[in-house]
């Protein structure tokens, strides 16, 4: 790797580490409470395949909703441009749980996204495979190069105790007739997807297709087409960060996402993939220190896509 790169980034986490944290953890769902608020890393892997990380970046969190970009891509795999009559592309405007929009879209979710656009994307899996949670598991295994990932009890467990506004959501798409399974299997699933775990080097890996025109970096295996890759890339910078993907766009400039454990991937296409995790979250639930890193990292390098 270009030695610029790593001052680049080793600056930009210098910089933020201090600066005050106005954020707050994740409590409705009381295992992502148990992490140290103070956790801090960034790793960043360039398509050439080297890669420098920083802070506690070889720890592992809770990657959350940051698995909606791999469950959307496993379906555009086997499904191709289907699964567009199920859901929109449009960013929503508001919050990640939001039931505001389904009624006057009629249970058509704005985006895969947002929860009721990945509950949608579950839904699609479980229709399509013949074991969705086995087959996503070794989908995420073989791109992430970890044999032995799995999906976190703990986390899944507390989620699937309290998570009444997802089971919400379900219920009411179920009602609009966009959810064709039972809608406790649908959300068993979306439970289990969102719990696994990796830390930021994992991450910043896993995604490297996506910045790669969908291939793998490590054997350059098509894991989706170069369109495909582009869509998902256009649907993170406009719908990645729920409410706030304008302010991301506007301020780092890069398609990427976002979860409540604190972790944002965000990619360059053609030049690198970076991941960073710090738990405190903004209004908007996104870390409050991810998006200043990356914020600090896209400004002083000049690495945005405008
Ligand atoms: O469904 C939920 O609420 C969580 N499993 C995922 C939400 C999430 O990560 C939103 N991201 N900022």
């Amino acid at each position: 790797m270009d030695s610029n790169y790593n001052e680049i980034i080793e600056n930009a986490y210098n910089f933020t580490k201090p600066i005050k944290d106005k954020g707050k953890l994740a409590t409705y769902i009381p295992e992502l409470a148990n992490v140290n608020p103070s956790n801090f890393g960034v790793h960043m892997t360039k398509v050439d395949g080297t890669s420098f990380g920083i802070g506690d970046h070889l720890e592992k969190f809770s990657i959350q909703s940051i698995s909606k970009v791999l469950s959307l891509a496993l379906a555009v795999k086997f499904l191709g441009e289907d699964i567009w009559t199920r859901i929109d592309v449009e960013p929503s405007g508001t919050k990640f749980d939001s039931l505001l929009l389904l009624e006057t879209y009629n249970g058509i979710p704005r985006n895969p996204f947002v929860n009721s656009g990945a509950i949608v994307i579950c839904d699609i899996l479980i229709s399509h495979l013949e074991n969705a949670r086995q087959e996503f598991l070794e989908f995420v295994r073989d791109l992430s190069g970890i044999p032995d990932l799995n999906y976190s009890d703990k986390i899944a467990d507390s989620e699937k105790a309290t998570g009444f506004r997802n089971v919400a959501l379900c219920n009411f798409i179920k009602s609009l007739g966009n959810i064709k399974n039972d809608p406790a299997v649908v959300l068993d699933f979306y439970f289990d997807m969102c719990s696994l775990e990796m830390n930021c080097q994992q991450l910043s890996h896993t995604f490297s297709f996506l910045a790669n025109g969908g291939c793998k970096l490590k054997d350059g295996k098509e894991i989706i087409t170069s369109s495909q890759a582009k869509r998902i890339n256009a649907l993170m910078l406009t719908c990645g960060f729920y409410d706030e993907s304008g302010e991301f766009a506007f301020k780092v400039g890069l398609p990427g996402k976002s979860g409540v454990g604190g972790g944002i991937v965000a990619l360059y296409p053609n030049n690198f993939t970076i991941a960073v995790w710090s738990p405190k979250l903004n209004a908007n639930g996104n870390s409050y220190k991810g998006m200043k890193l990356l914020e600090t990292v896209t400004t002083h390098s000049e690495m945005s896509i405008f």
